[in-house]
C-alpha cells in the first residue's frame, strides 16, 4: 500500500500547476515589485498563526496521538517568531511594523487561516496536518530566492524569512513525512489529512492570485 507521504506528495504535485499559475500571475503583472511586497503583509498574518494553531491542535489531541503531540511541541519550538521574521523584512522594504501589524488581512488570507480553526475545531484537528505539509512542502530554493531579488530588484537582506524557510524546510518535511508514515494509522485521520492538504493549496493560490488581481492596473 502507498505510504500517507507519498499519497500527499501525489496531491501536491497535481496542484503545482495551480500554485505556479497564480506565482506566475503576480510575477509577470506590472507592479510586481508591489505586489510582492502586499503578499509579503498577507504571509505575515498566516505565519503569525502558525504557532497558535499547532498549539490548539494539540490541546485537541486524544491520548492515542501522542506521537503527533510530541512532533508538534517540536514543531511548535522550530516555527516560533517567523512572524517577526517577515515584520522586520517588511521594515527593510519601508514598512512599519505597526502599519503590517494593522493592515486587514485578504477575504483570501482569512479563508486559509479560519480554515484551520474550523479543521481543528469542528473536522478533525488531526487534519491539520495537511497545512503544514502544505507550507512545508512548498517551501522557495535558494535559486528561486535569487531570481526572485533580482526580477523584483528587492535586496537579499530583505527576503530572509524565505530564505531561512528554504534552509530549514527541506529537514522539516523529512521530519513531518516520517512522523506521518509512523504515527497516522487511521483511515478517516488520513482522508482529512489529504482533504486539507488540497484545500490549503487551493486556498494558498486563491491568496497569491487575489493579490496578483489588486496589483494589476
Ligand atoms: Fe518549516
Amino acid at each position: 500500500m502507498t505510504s500517507l507521504s507519498l499519497q500527499l506528495d501525489e496531491i501536491n504535485l497535481s496542484l503545482k500547476p495551480l500554485l505556479t499559475y497564480s506565482w506566475t500571475r503576480l510575477f509577470e503583472s506590472p507592479d510586481a515589485r508591489s505586489g510582492f511586497v502586499s503578499y509579503l503583509c498577507e504571509m505575515y498574518h498566516y505565519v503569525k498563526f502558525s504557532c497558535p494553531l499547532m498549539e490548539l491542535t494539540r490541546a485537541r489531541l486524544d491520548d492515542r496521538n501522542s506521537e503527533v503531540a510530541r512532533y508538534l511541541s517540536h514543531h511548535i519550538e522550530e516555527e516560533a517568531g517567523h512572524d517577526d521574521w517577515v515584520l522586520a523584512d517588511l521594515e527593510r522594504l519601508g514598512l512599519s511594523p505597526d502599519e503590517v501589524q494593522r493592515s486587514r488581512p485578504s477575504r483570501e488570507t482569512i479563508s486559509l487561516i479560519g480554515s484551520q480553526f474550523y479543521m481543528i475545531n469542528e473536522l478533525n484537528p488531526i487534519g491539520y496536518l495537511g497545512y503544514i505539509y502544505a507550507l512545508e512542502a512548498n517551501a522557495p530554493t535558494d535559486e528561486s530566492i535569487r531570481k526572485l531579488s533580482a526580477q523584483l530588484d528587492l535586496p537579499l537582506a530583505a527576503l530572509s524569512a524565505l530564505t531561512e524557510h528554504a534552509e530549514a524546510d527541506p529537514g522539516h518535511i523529512r521530519d513531518l513525512n516520517q512522523m506521518l508514515d509512523d504515527a497516522v494509522a487511521n483511515q478517516e485521520d488520513q482522508e482529512w489529512i489529504k482533504y486539507n492538504l488540497q484545500m490549503t493549496l487551493e486556498n494558498l493560490s486563491d491568496l497569491v492570485l487575489s493579490v496578483a488581481v489588486r496589483s494589476e492596473p
